[in-house]
C-alpha cells in the first residue's frame, strides 16, 4: 500500500518566484544552497575530523564548536550578495559590512551545537529591511522589520521552512537532484499537543514564569531536544508550544533576538501561531544591540494565550 502524496516538483525558487522580490529571492535560494553544502558537512563529520571544539570562545561567552567556524563561513560566504548591506551573525562579534544592498541579513549558522553529532540541529536566517547597525538606537529596530525568515533542520528529512509573501512553506531536500522541493505550503499551527522547554531549570524561573509555564503547558506531552529549530518544526507542524523564558541564570532568557526569535517568531505568526515575550509579540520588542537576548514563547496559539494570561496574573508591579 502506497500514501501520502507524490513527490513535488516545485522547486524553492519556483515557489518564490512573483511572490517575492528577485532580490529576496537570491537570498533565500542561497541561503539553501548553503545550507544543504553544511548538510554534507555534517552528514560525515564523525568521520572527517570536524566534531570538537576549536578551544576558542564567540562573543558570548560559549565554546565554539569546529563545526559552529564552519557553518560560519559556508553562510558568511554565501550570502554577500549585491542586495546585502550588512551581515550579522552569532559567531561574528561585530556587525559585518558587505555592500550598498537594502538587506541586512541576520542569522544563526548552526543552532543547537550541544547536538553535533548526536541529534539534529540546524540554521536560522532573519532578512531585514534596512542597515541595521546604526540604527541600534531609540528603539528603531524590531522584528516587524523583517521581510521574509527561514530555518533548516539537518535531520531525516532534511528541512527547510520559509516565511515570506505572507505565506510558510516547507521544503524537503532530494540529494539526488541537490534540490530542495515544496513538501506543504500555506503552514497554519495546529492546535497544541506539545510542550517543549527545560524542565530542569524550573527552580530558577521567577513564580509568575512557573504558574505562565504550567498554564501553557496544561494536558500537553513534553519533547525537548535543546535544538530550537527541531522543537520549533514539531511546534509548527503538530501543535504545541516552545519556552525559553527569563531565569535566574539567563535574566533576559538564552536566545537572541535578531537570529533566533525574531525570525521563528516571524514564522510563527505568519503561520497564525503566537510568539511572545510573556507580555506581548516578540517582533515588537525594541533591539539596542547585535547579541541582544529575550524571552521567547511561541507556538500554537492558545497555548501562546494562556502563557501571557498567567504571566500577566503573576507578573510582579
Ligand atoms: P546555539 O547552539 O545556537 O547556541 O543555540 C542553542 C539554543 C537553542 O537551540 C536551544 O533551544 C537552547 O539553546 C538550549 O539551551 P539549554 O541547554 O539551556 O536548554
Ligand atoms: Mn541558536
Ligand atoms: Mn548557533
Amino acid at each position: 500500500m502506497t500514501s501520502g502524496s507524490p513527490a513535488s516538483r516545485t522547486d524553492l525558487a519556483g515557489f518564490l518566484a512573483g511572490r517575492v522580490s528577485t532580490d529576496v529571492c537570491a537570498i533565500l535560494v542561497r541561503f539553501a544552497e548553503a545550507s544543504a553544502t553544511l548538510r554534507d558537512a555534517l552528514a560525515v563529520a564523525p568521520l572527517s575530523g570536524m566534531l570538537g571544539k576549536t578551544g576558542d570562545t564567540n562573543v558570548q561567552g560559549e565554546s565554539t564548536a569546529k563545526l559552529d567556524e564552519r557553518a560560519n563561513d559556508i553562510f558568511c560566504d554565501a550570502l554577500r550578495l549585491p542586495s546585502v548591506a550588512r551581515i550579522i551573525s552569532e559567531e561574528e562579534a561585530e556587525v559585518v559590512e558587505v555592500g550598498d544592498g537594502p538587506y541586512t541579513l541576520a542569522f544563526d549558522p548552526l543552532d543547537g551545537s550541544s547536538n553535533i553529532g548526536y541529534s539534529s540541529v540546524g540554521s536560522i536566517l532573519g532578512i531585514y529591511e534596512g542597515i541595521l547597525g546604526d540604527a541600534f538606537t531609540g528603539g528603531a529596530v524590531t522584528g516587524r522589520l523583517l521581510v521574509a525568515s527561514a530555518f533548516t533542520v539537518y535531520g531525516l528529512p532534511t528541512m527547510l521552512v520559509v516565511a515570506a509573501g505572507g505565506e510558510v512553506a516547507s521544503f524537503a531536500f532530494e540529494p539526488d537532484e541537490r534540490a530542495w522541493l515544496l513538501a506543504a505550503e500555506r503552514l497554519s499551527v495546529p492546535e497544541a499537543a506539545y510542550t517543549s522547554i527545560n524542565w530542569t531549570y524550573h527552580d530558577r524561573w521567577p513564580a509568575h514564569v512557573q504558574q505562565a509555564v504550567q498554564a501553557a503547558s496544561d494536558g500537553l506531552r513534553g519533547r525537548y531536544s535543546g535544538s530550537m529549530v527541531e522543537d520549533i518544526l514539531r511546534v509548527l507542524l503538530a501543535g504545541g508550544v516552545f519556552m525559553y523564558p527569563e531565569d535566574s541564570s539567563s535574566p533576559q532568557g538564552k536566545l537572541r533576538m535578531l537570529y533566533e526569535v525574531g525570525p521563528i517568531g516571524f514564522v510563527m505568526e505568519t503561520a497564525g501561531g503566537g510568539a511572545s515575550d510573556g507580555a506581548g509579540s516578540v517582533l515588537d520588542v525594541p533591539i539596542t544591540a547585535p547579541h541582544q537576548r529575550g524571552p521567547f514563547i511561541a507556538g500554537s496559539a492558545e497555548a501562546v494565550a494562556r502563557y501571557e494570561a498567567a504571566y500577566a496574573e503573576g507578573r510582579p508591579d
